[in-house]
C-alpha cells in the first residue's frame, strides 16, 4: 500500500510513529511538507516514509490518502488539488461531515471518516470509522481497536468521548492534590493513584456482561464510603452538569456550517 497524508501534524505523526512500530509493516508513506520540521523528522526515523515536493504530488503518487489539516484551512487546501476517481481518501477532519469532504474531493468514490487518538502512537486507544471500510480498519487495526459505525450520527456521539479526557485528569488531580494537602508524599501519592485506576480500568474488561452502574454498585457497600461520594455528588446534579456538557460538545460538533 503505498498511504499519503495531506498534513503532517501531530496526528500524522501519531499514526506513522504507531505503523512503523509494527514489524514486518508493508505500508510506504509519502508524507505532504509540512509541517517541514516532522515530516523530515519522520523521514529520518524510518526508511520507507519520504517527504513529497507538495500535496498534489503525495496524491499523484498514492493509492490510500489520509486527510489531516485542520478544518479551518481544509476547504481552501483540498479544493486547490486534483483527486483521481480511484483514490481512496480516509478524512481524519473531525469537525467535517463526510458529505462536505466528498464535496470537495470529487471525483473520489471511497470516502471515509476515521478518528484515531494521538495514542494511536503507542498502539493504543480505539479508532472510529464511519461507514464501515475493510481496507481502513485493517490499516487502523494493525495498530488498535476499531469501531466501525453504520450511522454518521453514532460517529459524532462517539466524537463526544475523546472531549472527555482532560476531565478525566483533573478528576485524578483532584484525588492527588487532596493527598499531598494531607501529607502524603507526591510520589507516593501518585502511584497509588495510578496503580488503582489503571486496575479498575481494566474491570469492565475482565466483566464484559455487567453494565457500568453495576461495577458501581459493586463498589458502593451500602453504608460504606464508596456510596458516601458517590450519592453527595448525585445529590449535587454533579452527574447532570457533566452530561449536560456531553450535550454542548455534541452540539457543537454537529452543528456544523
Ligand atoms: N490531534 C488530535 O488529537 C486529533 C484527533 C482526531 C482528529 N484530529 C484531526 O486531525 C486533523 C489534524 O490535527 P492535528 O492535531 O494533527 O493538527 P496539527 O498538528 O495542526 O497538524 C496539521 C498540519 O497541517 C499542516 N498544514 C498547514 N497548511 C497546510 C497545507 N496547505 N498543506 C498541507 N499541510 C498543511 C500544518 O503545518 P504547519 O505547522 O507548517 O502549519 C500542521 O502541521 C484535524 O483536522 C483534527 O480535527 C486530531
Amino acid at each position: 500500500m503505498k498511504l499519503g497524508f495531506i498534513g503532517t501534524g501531530a496526528l500524522t505523526s501519531a499514526i506513522v510513529t504507531g505503523l512503523k512500530s509494527v514489524p514486518d509493516n508493508s505500508v510506504s508513506v509519502l508524507l505532504s511538507p509540512r509541517n517541514e520540521e516532522i515530516a523530515a523528522n519522520l523521514a529520518s526515523r524510518y526508511p520507507d516514509v519520504r517527504v513529497a515536493t507538495d500535496n498534489q504530488a503525495v496524491l499523484d503518487n498514492c493509492d490510500t490518502v489520509m486527510l489531516a489539516v485542520r478544518p479551518q484551512i481544509a476547504r481552501d487546501v483540498l479544493s486547490k488539488l486534483r483527486f483521481r476517481p480511484d483514490h481512496h481518501v480516509v478524512s481524519l477532519i473531525a469537525t467535517m461531515s463526510r458529505e462536505e469532504i466528498t464535496a470537495l474531493i470529487a471525483p473520489v468514490a471511497q470516502v471515509t471518516k476515521a478518528l484515531p487518538m494521538p495514542m494511536i502512537a503507542h498502539r493504543q486507544g480505539a479508532t472510529i470509522i464511519y461507514p464501515p471500510d475493510p481496507r481502513a480498519a485493517s490499516l487502523f487495526g494493525i495498530l488498535a481497536k476499531v469501531i466501525e459505525v453504520e450511522e454518521p450520527s453514532e460517529f459524532d456521539a462517539l466524537s463526544v468521548v475523546t472531549a472527555t479526557f482532560a476531565t478525566y485528569f483533573k478528576y485524578l488531580d483532584t484525588i492527588h492534590a487532596w493527598l499531598t494537602d494531607r501529607g502524603v508524599a507526591d510520589s507516593s501519592a501518585r502511584d497509588y493513584v495510578v496503580t488503582l485506576y489503571k486496575a479498575l480500568a481494566n474491570a469492565p474488561e475482565t466483566a464484559p456482561d455487567a453494565g457500568f452502574m453495576h461495577l458501581a454498585e459493586e463498589y458502593a457497600t451500602r453504608g460504606g464510603i464508596n456510596e458516601q461520594i458517590l450519592r453527595e455528588l448525585i445529590a449535587r446534579d454533579v452527574f447532570d452538569i457533566f452530561a449536560e456538557s456531553l450535550d454542548g460538545v455534541h452540539r457543537r460538533i454537529t452543528v456544523r456550517d
